[in-house]
């Protein structure tokens, strides 16, 4: 299965909003220290590389949800920390992030991100998988300046697990026969663990003991599993323009995910020979992935997908009943409620 050009492919889509001008977010109280990110952010893209600087400044100003820096924030203060430690590890996972999509992105053949046309298809993939490397050293470099050996620690660890997740993935690809129980341990490694490190780093920025610390990084890891199967719903029922990518990349991709593997697991002989033998093309037309789309809803999928998040969804915001009631503690669990609804 290859990439089969994307439907939204343009330097002229209109870019997503940039964090804080697109409506309440759960963050939204904490739109201070959100700018002291955006500050670092912008103050670390200064690489004296021009090309670098204009793809890393392309990356950043294209918006994108910013979660990963609001749990660190939110983690932190719902422990009670009013420390400015959280804006530099928030605006290094926001990098490091920024650095896996544009990597991602290359793996995947993907032609929007954000919004916007993908750093690999509008630069080409050398200039990707450079500036990649560069916010990826620059994250780690700025909290090695700082001393933060521990978080460091955390994010070398998560990063290798984010590489076994996308190899794992990659092995399994194009597999229809992939299981629920592996498919969850890709998402865990890739997605779902990076969420939790944010968590934890938060905690232990605010000097919490080791058994709140996994309490948060529990929150943090059924909150990403929750967010990364949404991740995968949306790309089957998703709105292009909300999600700002396209719709229906996965398939296109040979990725197995949840409304995949639930449809097939319910679907007919025949039904699933069809299914292997459109996502064994090198291109598959919008009509082939309405055909696979429409042996998904036969079966319920994406509701039953839905279901998976929210349980996902539960099991973090039970992570928060012993946190004291704080604005925090109210944004976490606001924002895991909105994960598992949201539509981009
Ligand atoms: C995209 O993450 C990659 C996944 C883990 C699904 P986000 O959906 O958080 O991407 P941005 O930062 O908002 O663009
Ligand atoms: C998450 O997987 C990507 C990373 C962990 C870097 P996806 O490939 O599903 O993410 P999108 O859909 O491209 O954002
Ligand atoms: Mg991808
Ligand atoms: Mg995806």
């Amino acid at each position: 299965m290859k990439a089969g050009g994307s439907v939204m492919a343009g330097a002229t889509m209109t870019p997503a909003p940039a964090v804080g001008t697109n409506g309440a977010r759960p963050w939204d109280g904490f739109s201070h220290d959100m700018a002291e990110v955006e500050r670092i952010l912008r103050e670390e893209s200064c690489s004296g590389v021009s090309l670098a600087e204009e793809v890393c400044r392309y990356v950043h100003e294209a918006g994108g949800k910013r979660l990963r820096p609001a749990l660190v924030i939110l983690s932190c203060r719902a422990l009670g920390s009013d420390s400015p430690e959280p804006w530099y590890a928030g605006a290094a996972v926001e990098m490091i992030h920024a650095a896996t999509l544009l990597h991602d992105d290359v793996v995947d053949h993907a032609q929007s991100r954000r919004g916007r046309v993908t750093v690999s298809a509008r630069w080409g993939d050398g200039p990707a998988v450079i500036a990649g490397n560069l916010l990826f050293s620059r994250a780690f470099g700025m909290l090695a300046r700082r001393e933060r050996v521990e978080e460091l620690r955390v994010l070398s660890n998560c990063m290798m697990t984010m590489c076994r997740g996308e190899i794992m993935q990659n092995v399994h690809r194009g597999n229809l026969e992939m299981t629920e129980a592996t498919y969850t341990n890709v998402i865990r490694a890739k997605t779902a663990d990076f969420l939790a490190a944010c968590c934890r780093i938060g905690a232990m920025l605010a000097g919490a003991d080791s058994r709140t610390m996994e309490r948060m990084a529990a929150y943090g890891m059924n909150l990403g599993l929750a967010f990364q199967v949404t991740d995968d719903l949306l790309d089957v029922c998703g709105d292009e323009r909300e999600i700002g990518k396209p719709v229906g990349g996965d398939l296109r991709e040979g990725k197995m995910t949840l409304p995949l593997i639930l449809g097939l697991q319910s679907a007919t002989p025949a039904e699933r020979e069809q299914v292997r033998a459109i996502a064994r093309q090198p291109a598959i037309t919008p009509e082939e992935f309405e055909r696979v789309r429409g042996v998904l809803l036969r079966y319920h999928a994406p509701e039953r997908t839905r279901r998976v998040a929210e349980a996902y969804t539960q099991a973090s915001l039970d992570q928060l009943d012993p946190l004291p009631e704080s604005p925090a503690r109210a944004a976490l669990a606001a924002l895991a409620e909105s994960l598992s609804t949201r539509s981009k």
